[in-house]
């Protein structure tokens, strides 16, 4: 194909879920963490993690979701690496899915939120793996 020759991509780019722009993922982003770092059990995690590097936590989770969702590769980190040394546990992985689900289905259309809590589920057991903690956590002898 012409196009495939002129961009150097043999396959386009197509996005795994219809009706997400940018501008509703900064929304959710936004609209998430501002829950979060008003609520009392994982506000001060990211408090103290983040305190003077908010909004550029903010950015790069705006990247994250868009590599996600529009498959922009904008977001390039290793999300495992972040998390170690935070006092994390199963109840806390649970809130914040809780939490993101609320937002999600606040903001998004049926779908589309769907789709949000689908990655975010995945991603938070395949982090609570690498962690060690949860159920499916591996226990070695
Ligand atoms: C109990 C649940 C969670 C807590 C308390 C938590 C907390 C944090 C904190 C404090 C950071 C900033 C680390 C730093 O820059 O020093 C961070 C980074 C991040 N978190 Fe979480 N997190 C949780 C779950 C999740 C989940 C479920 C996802 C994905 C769906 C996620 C995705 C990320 C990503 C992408 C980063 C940025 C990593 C990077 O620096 O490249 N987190 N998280």
């Amino acid at each position: 194909m012409a196009d495939s020759a002129a961009t150097g991509r043999s396959i386009p780019i197509v996005s795994p879920v219809e009706g997400v722009s940018e501008a509703l993922i900064r929304e959710l982003v936004e609209t998430f963490y501002d829950r979060v770092i008003r609520d009392p059990e994982l506000g001060p995690i990211f408090h103290k993690a983040l305190s003077g590097r908010w909004s550029q936590h903010l950015a790069l989770m705006v990247d994250f979701w868009s590599s996600i969702a529009l498959r922009t590769g904008r977001y390039q980190g290793k999300p495992q690496t972040a998390h170690f040394g935070l006092p994390l546990t199963p109840e806390l992985f649970a809130r914040w899915l809780s939490l993101f689900e609320k937002t999600a289905q606040d903001i998004c259309e049926p779908d589309v939120a769907d789709f949000f809590v689908d990655r975010a589920r995945r991603i938070a057991e395949s982090l609570q793996i690498g962690l060690g903690i949860g159920p499916k956590a591996l226990r070695l002898p």
